[in-house]
This record gives C-alpha cells, sequence and structure tokens, in this order.
C-alpha cells in the first residue's frame, strides 16, 4: 500500500499542526486561492477587521484593498441586517461549527447596490487552536437570484392577469345592461328634460369603468400582433394631436427631433397605445409647472428605432422605478395604474425593449426600442 494511502493513526488526525510552516503553508492556499478566484476572498482578525482584499472582492463591492484594510466588515452589511444581529450570528454560526458554507445573503457594494452573494466563511486557528480570524469568500449569484424573483413576478403577475381578466368579463356584462337602460330612460324623458344632465353623467361614468375594463383585458389576455407597415412620424403626430384635444397637453412645449419619415412594421394599435400612454405620463408629470417640456426623439439605427419621450418633470425616484411597471401601480388619483404594464407588454410582443432613465427633479426619459425585425427605413 502506497503511504499515501496508508490510515493516519488517531493521535496525529487529533493533534493540531504544531509545525509553523503548516500555518504558512495554509495561509499560502488561501493567498492563491484569492488570487486565482474570481470570487471575492477577504481575511478577518479576530475582531472583524479586514486583513486582505483580493481582485475578485474589488470587483464584486468596488471598494479597493488600500480603501478598506483595517476597517471592520460589518460596513459591507445593509443596515437591516446588522439591526437585525447578523454580525453576531456569523461569528457564533462560524466559532461553533467551524465554517459556514454558501449562506444566501446579501451586500452593500461601495456605490450603494445591494448584492446577493453565497457567503462561505472559515474559522481560522492558530498552531496552538486560538481563533486567529476569519477568511470569507462571496459569490455573486445576482442573476441567479435575479432570474428567480422574475419567475416568481411572471406567475404572480399571470394570477393577477386571471383574476382580473374574470373579474372585467363579470362586470362587463350587467355595465352593459345598465348603459342600455339609461339610454331608454334618457330617450323617454327627452333632451329637454331637468334629469337629463344626471343621465349624461351616469353614461360618462360608466364609459370611465368600460375604460378600465379594456385596459384590464388588454393587460390580462394575449393578442396576436397584426404587423402593418406605418409611418412612426406620422403616429407620433397624430398621438400629440390627440393629447392636446384631449388638454392633456396644457402648457407644454413639445421639441421634435425627428426625420421626416420612418417607416416601421408594427401592429398599429399597440404601437398607438404605448406611445399615447408615454405622452400622456409626461403630460400628466407636467402639471402645474410654467417650463413644462416633452422632448420626442425617433432615431433609426442599426439596431432597430429608438422612440425617446423626455419630460423635465419631478422624475421617478430608484425606489419608484421598481414599482411603476406593477399593474395597479399608481400615484395619481385618477390612473389605473395598467398604463406602463400594457406598454411594457405590447413592446416586448414585438421584440423590443421598454426602458427608462430618469433624474429626480430634474428629467425623465423612456424609451422604446423595436428591433430591426420590425424593419426600420428612413
Ligand atoms: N414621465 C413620468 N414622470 C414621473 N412619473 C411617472 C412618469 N411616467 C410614469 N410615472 C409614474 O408611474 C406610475 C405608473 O404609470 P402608468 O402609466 O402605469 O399608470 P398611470 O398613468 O398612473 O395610470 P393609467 O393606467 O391611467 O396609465 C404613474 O402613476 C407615475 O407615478
Ligand atoms: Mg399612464
Amino acid at each position: 500500500m502506497a503511504t499515501a494511502d496508508r490510515p493516519r493513526p488517531r493521535t496525529r488526525r487529533q493533534t493540531r499542526p504544531k509545525d509553523p510552516l503548516d500555518r504558512l503553508g495554509r495561509d499560502l492556499l488561501v493567498r492563491i486561492m484569492a488570487e486565482i478566484t474570481r470570487d471575492a476572498v477577504l481575511s478577518l482578525d479576530r475582531d472583524g477587521r479586514i486583513t486582505s482584499w483580493n481582485q475578485g472582492a474589488q470587483a464584486l463591492l468596488g471598494w479597493a484593498a488600500e480603501e478598506v484594510l483595517g476597517r471592520h466588515f460589518e460596513f459591507l452589511l445593509p443596515e437591516e441586517l446588522k439591526r437585525s444581529g447578523e454580525v453576531e450570528r456569523l461569528l457564533e454560526e462560524t466559532e461553533s461549527h467551524g465554517f459556514l458554507r454558501d449562506r444566501e445573503t446579501v451586500r452593500v457594494t461601495k456605490d450603494g447596490r445591494t448584492v446577493h452573494v453565497a457567503l462561505t466563511r472559515l474559522h481560522q486557528l492558530d498552531a496552538n487552536g486560538k481563533p486567529l480570524g476569519a477568511t470569507a469568500i462571496l459569490r455573486d449569484i445576482s442573476t441567479r437570484k435575479g432570474l428567480e424573483e422574475e419567475l416568481v413576478r411572471a406567475r404572480t403577475l399571470a394570477a393577477i392577469g386571471e383574476a382580473a381578466a374574470r373579474i372585467a368579463h363579470e362586470i362587463r356584462n350587467p355595465l352593459t345592461g345598465i348603459h342600455n337602460a339609461i339610454t331608454l330612460l334618457k330617450a323617454e324623458f327627452g333632451p329637454a328634460h331637468a334629469r337629463a344632465p344626471i343621465f349624461e353623467e351616469i353614461q360618462h361614468e360608466i364609459r370611465r369603468v368600460d375604460v378600465v375594463l379594456d385596459d384590464l383585458l388588454t393587460f390580462a389576455r394575449h393578442r396576436p400582433l397584426s404587423r402593418q407597415r406605418l409611418d412612426l412620424v406620422r403616429m407620433l403626430e397624430k398621438v400629440v394631436a390627440n393629447l392636446l384635444a384631449a388638454g392633456e397637453l396644457e402648457g407644454v412645449v413639445v421639441r421634435r427631433y425627428i426625420p421626416d419619415e420612418v417607416v416601421v412594421e408594427a401592429d398599429p394599435s399597440m404601437l398607438e397605445d404605448s406611445l399615447y400612454n408615454l405622452v400622456q405620463n409626461a403630460g400628466h408629470a407636467l402639471r402645474g409647472r410654467s417650463d413644462a417640456l416633452i422632448t420626442l426623439a425617433l432615431k433609426p439605427g442599426p439596431k432597430g428605432v429608438a422612440i425617446t419621450v423626455t419630460d423635465n418633470g419631478p422624475g421617478i425616484t430608484a425606489d419608484l422605478r421598481r414599482k411603476i411597471f406593477d399593474p395597479f401601480f399608481t400615484t395619481k388619483s385618477h390612473g389605473t395604474g395598467l398604463g406602463l404594464p400594457i406598454t411594457r407588454k405590447h413592446i416586448e410582443a414585438h421584440g423590443g425593449r421598454l426602458r427608462v432613465r430618469s433624474a429626480p427633479g430634474k428629467r425623465t426619459t423612456f424609451e422604446i426600442l423595436l428591433p430591426p425585425a420590425v424593419g426600420a427605413s428612413v
């Protein structure tokens, strides 16, 4: 039997390495590992202060080694995690088991982002078995976490959509009945009757409910694309004219950076609804401002056509940005919160993308990217 295969005597396994070279070898191993791995590897002393910080740690968390060496590692944890006693928990668990493996948690980057990581932590002892500190390895699992969250979100949205479609369907029949009954009453009393304006008012409100039901069904149902060649410039002008006529752009200057003609192959009603909602939202964001400005731009290019709607309104904070595409999220007293979810659905049905950029307090830009498959020719 080769020496390496022979079972080691029990006593040897139970004694801790006395030879300082063993420790040196172990340190060297950690350092080599830290150099070659893409994961973040950091060493901590007994008090939790950072003593080494590899390239992976810089890439994942943003700080350079000289900015973090000597600092307690708790600045890498979000406040709420610290408040929940995570630092103490980590120390306790690493000490009692000797290590922690693939604990899913979060850390904060230099620019304030939260990243999902799998944390492995090893308790380090010196030659006499006294605690030296710990080595922590952080693996970036943000992509997987993002996909998981996306999946849960997609399932939730599908469930909401289904429930909403059923409710919309149930409401629509009695609503049609009420509308017909009012029409009969109106005819019976005649337009000169003192009660005629009340009938008008009821019908107006019924139409509003009907628009919401329409939105709900558009959001929930799948409708195949009906592509046609259309001129985007004319469509955009029609949308602006309709919004002006509806009083939605009062006091707003509309600036255009658009070529004479941009032809695409797209579903006209889906695209028109999308443009209408984006320009309408921009108009709403500008209500009451004296310097209200909407800038519309169409840029055909090799990657497709980019349509941008920019307003110099209050902007959208990072917190709000996470919610505005959720169905029924609205900050308006008369909003349904379906405009953006429907717009995104329409654009994605074309294989395109809807993006938002915003500098709170300054401006917001919504950008539709229609891919070349839709065909752009100027
Ligand atoms: N240009 C913008 N500037 C600031 N906030 C915006 C802008 N566009 C959208 N938002 C925010 O996003 C929210 C959701 O927009 P969305 O179009 O989905 O719904 P809505 O406009 O509230 O209602 P509706 O269903 O009638 O469109 C808005 O209520 C608003 O808070
Ligand atoms: Mg809207």
